[in-house]
């Protein structure tokens, strides 16, 4: 049996440069396995950034990112997403004419060598089936299997690209904004289901709403011009006096 990792996540001085343009700065973090970490900070701070160099989908200027105790600095997103880590977007990533069980079971096939056609009836694949079932139960859409996706409301087709991510079991799941542009009662929902994801998926969320990211997470990095300024638990971070002036606008 593989040992398990020391950390989900390291970043060690990890820098992004767009043209003259620093989008990250010196940055280092360390995520524990299972840990539930918000990543905060105003527009242009450099978060969704952040999760473009961990998926692999930009390459830092310098610096080395770790996952699960590897080196993955100059890995593909493929290899690092057959690693464990999976993401979502500020952008909605779903097939609209798709039912949202199809949409599932698209995710689901991606990450298995076997080769689905929808046309053919679903129980043929009987496994793959059970698990985009699976997936769409853990984010509150049993019920709407049959949906198209153009169909469902805003904060149902957010759920959904959750449970796209899950598709692949993930050991990492990054979330971007996950709660953005969602209705008081969608938010709430949202919330809910992610306090409900397994507690061994290793959590970073990126996050606008500060009472959200209390709510879901035990700490806290602070980002600001490209810079982790604070960084510690909830209540720390509260505290800080810069956070609280980037926030709030307090002198
Ligand atoms: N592909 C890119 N090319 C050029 N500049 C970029 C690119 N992606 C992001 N930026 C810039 O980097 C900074 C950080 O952006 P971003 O990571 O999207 O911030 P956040 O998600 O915190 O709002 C911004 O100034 C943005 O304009
Ligand atoms: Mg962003």
């Amino acid at each position: 049996m593989r040992e398990a990792p020391a950390l989900a996540l390291r970043l060690a001085d990890v820098s992004k440069e767009f043209g003259g343009l620093r989008a990250l700065d010196r940055v280092s973090l360390a995520v524990a396995p299972g840990e539930r970490r918000a990543i905060i900070g105003p527009n242009g701070a450099g978060k969704t950034t952040l999760f473009s160099l961990i998926s692999g989908e930009t390459r830092p200027t310098v610096g080395r990112i770790a996952l699960f105790d590897r080196d993955v600095t100059r890995l593909s997103p493929h290899r690092r997403a057959a690693l464990g880590l999976a993401r979502t977007y500020q952008i909605t990533n779903l097939f609209p004419r798709l039912t949202a069980l199809e949409n599932c079971l698209l995710a689901v096939q991606a990450l298995t060598p076997v080769k689905l056609h929808l046309h053919r009836a679903l129980t043929r694949y009987p496994a793959l089936f059970e698990r985009a079932r699976g997936v769409l139960d853990a984010v509150g859409l049993g019920d709407k299997e049959g949906d198209a996706a153009r169909n469902l409301s805003h904060g149902e087709q957010r759920q959904l690209e959750i449970a796209l991510a899950l598709a692949g079991m993930p050991r990492l799941l990054l979330l971007d904004e996950p709660t953005a542009g969602l209705s008081p009662a969608e938010s709430h929902s949202m919330t809910a289901l992610l306090k409900k994801l397994d507690p061994a998926i290793t959590l970073l969320v990126i996050e606008h709403d500060m009472d959200v990211a209390f709510e879901l997470t035990d700490r806290i990095t602070v980002l600001h011009y490209g810079r982790v300024v604070a960084d510690g638990f909830a209540h720390e971070v509260r505290a800080n006096p810069l956070v609280q002036e980037i926030y709030l606008g307090a002198p």
